[in-house]
């Protein structure tokens, strides 16, 4: 079976916190781990982990399979942009954490051979916590079964119908959740 390499694009506070809840869970070693942000410098606490850190969107790809994109909305498109050429099927499955931009969006940029899931977790996957719901298009039972594994280990994960996605975003982001 092939390694499980992750990418995280967008190393800000959403992808900081899944890469500490992987960590955490210590199924994924460090050195398949993958993190970019333009301003390396804010990663420098990373230094001497084993987690390769590069403001490289390309290379991070090349190195990874599963992509999770971490980015806003209004860096979504210039990050896709200057990713798409890198995908490449039967190697690649891209995870969007970014709000607001749905699949037919993504898929302007990614062609039906790469599997898509959008996945809106929250902070708490740092300590496992996170309440994860995931849509996806083009993906295999066994493609799923990885996302949703991934994601199981950050907290609990569910499907849901893209439909749905703009509610599970707001429910999962107020006070309340939190609390919970
Ligand atoms: N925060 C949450 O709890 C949460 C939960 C679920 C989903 N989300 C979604 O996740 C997305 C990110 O939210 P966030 O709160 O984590 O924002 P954030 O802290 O601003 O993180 C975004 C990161 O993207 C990096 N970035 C921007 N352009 C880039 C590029 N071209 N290449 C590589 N990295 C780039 C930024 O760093 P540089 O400026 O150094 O490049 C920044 O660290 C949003 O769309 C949000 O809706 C957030």
């Amino acid at each position: 079976m092939k390694k499980t390499r992750i990418s995280i694009i967008g190393c800000g506070n959403i992808g900081l916190s899944i890469l500490q809840g992987i960590i955490k869970s210590v199924i994924i070693e460090e050195s398949d781990l993958i993190v970019t942000r333009r301003n390396t410098d804010e990663l420098d606490h990373l230094k001497n982990t084993g987690i390769r850190i590069t403001s490289d969107n390309a290379e991070a790809v090349r190195a990874g399979n599963l992509i999770i994109i971490a980015v806003k909305p209004y860096n979504f498109k210039n990050v896709l942009s200057g990713i798409r050429n890198h995908l490449q099927p039967r190697k690649h499955i891209l995870i969007s954490l970014t709000a607001g931009i749905n699949i037919a969006q993504i898929r302007k940029f990614v062609p039906v051979s790469i599997p898509v899931f959008r996945v809106m977790p929250n902070i708490s996957a740092s300590v496992g916590g996170s309440i994860s719901c995931i849509c996806y298009d083009h993906a295999s039972k066994r493609e799923c079964e990885k996302v949703s594994s991934l994601f199981t280990l950050l907290g609990t994960s569910m499907f849901i119908g893209e439909e749905l996605m703009d509610s599970a975003t707001i429910l999962g982001a107020c006070g309340i959740a939190y609390t919970f």
